[in-house]
């Protein structure tokens, strides 16, 4: 049977955007439930500027405290050396540069433009190549930036090149303030394509209008197999108005296992997990 994996980022991607200060143990208990649940990658930090993004402050302390599953690996945002410095100290299994393809939402999320994020992640790159760390890359606003509107696909194939370039062994496609339309997508997914294999890109779609399984579908034709999803549908960006939450894991798990696919996820699990959850959001 042919496997799509899910990358759990609910801890990070869900959490980030919650206004209510959540205790540490709180996302420990979601973080050990996970744990559990068969991923092989879960994101449970973010080394990014508190003033920016005050909920992660407590990464570090998350990744001394968690109880890590032989085998799955802990991941962390890393937004320059500041943050990968903090994020090796505290014990993070790989890490993950984020960069946009749109300037609006660059300048929002990173207070950089495009080309200076990227200069700001260079560093990060040969610095983890250096320590043996995998290095993931992300690509916000590959169809619609709430800033700028609709993102020609060449520009989204640019900056995922661009990472390419400096060695992240894989891309995440983010749909950020999930307004892509399957055919944007697509036609999207088709540019980068010439730059970055299938195997090699996730989808990262965010379930605002209700279209990330359409995305999701569009994606495994393309020949993605690998989908970030949120327990409980937590999330949103802090720097994208109107970002709702990642899709959520149970959906993209039925989904995909409805297709004839094996994602390898404990059903038991991920519900008492989507629980954890939601008992969470403010
Ligand atoms: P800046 O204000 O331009 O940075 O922010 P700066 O270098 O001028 O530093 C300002 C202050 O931040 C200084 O402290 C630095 O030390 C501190 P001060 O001297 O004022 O006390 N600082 C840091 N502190 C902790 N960790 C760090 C760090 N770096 C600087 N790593 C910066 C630039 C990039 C730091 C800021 O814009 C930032 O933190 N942005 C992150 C925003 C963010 O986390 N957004 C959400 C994640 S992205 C996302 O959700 C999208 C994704 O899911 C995919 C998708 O859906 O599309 C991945
Ligand atoms: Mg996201």
């Amino acid at each position: 049977m042919d496997k799509v994996e899910i990358f759990e980022v609910g801890p990070r991607d869900g959490l980030q955007n919650e206004a209510r200060e959540i205790p540490v143990a709180e996302k420990i208990a979601l973080v050990d439930c996970l744990s559990r649940a068969g991923f092989s990658r879960i994101e449970v930090a973010s080394f990014v500027s508190p003033k920016w993004v005050p909920q992660m402050a407590s990464s570090s302390e998350v990744l001394a405290r968690i109880a890590r599953a032989p085998g799955v690996s802990y991941a962390a945002l890393t937004p320059n050396m500041k943050g990968f410095e903090a994020a090796m100290e505290a014990g993070a299994d790989e890490v993950a540069i984020f960069a946009s393809a749109s300037e609006g939402f660059s300048k929002a999320n990173l207070n950089a433009t495009i080309a200076e994020s990227l200069a700001r992640f260079a560093p990060v790159a040969e610095a983890a190549r250096t320590r043996g760390v995998k290095v993931r890359g992300y690509v916000s606003c590959v169809v619609e930036c709430p800033y700028d509107g609709p993102v020609p696909p060449e520009e989204t194939a640019r900056v995922v090149a661009a990472l390419r370039d400096m060695g992240v062994y894989e891309v995440s496609l983010g749909d950020t303030i999930g307004q892509g339309t399957p055919d944007a997508v697509d036609t999207m997914l088709a540019s980068v394509l010439d730059e970055m294999p299938a195997e090699r890109l996730a989808g990262h779609y965010h379930d605002t209008s209700g279209r990330a399984l359409e995305n999701v579908e569009v994606s495994l034709a393309r020949g993605l197999r690998v989908f970030d999803a949120a327990i409980g549908g937590l999330g949103g960006c802090p720097y994208a108005p109107g970002a709702k939450g990642n899709v959520a894991t149970r959906k993209v798990a039925d989904f995909v296992e409805g297709l004839g696919y094996a994602t390898g996820l404990d059903r038991a699990v991920l519900d008492a997990a989507a629980e954890v959850a939601r008992a969470m959001r403010g």
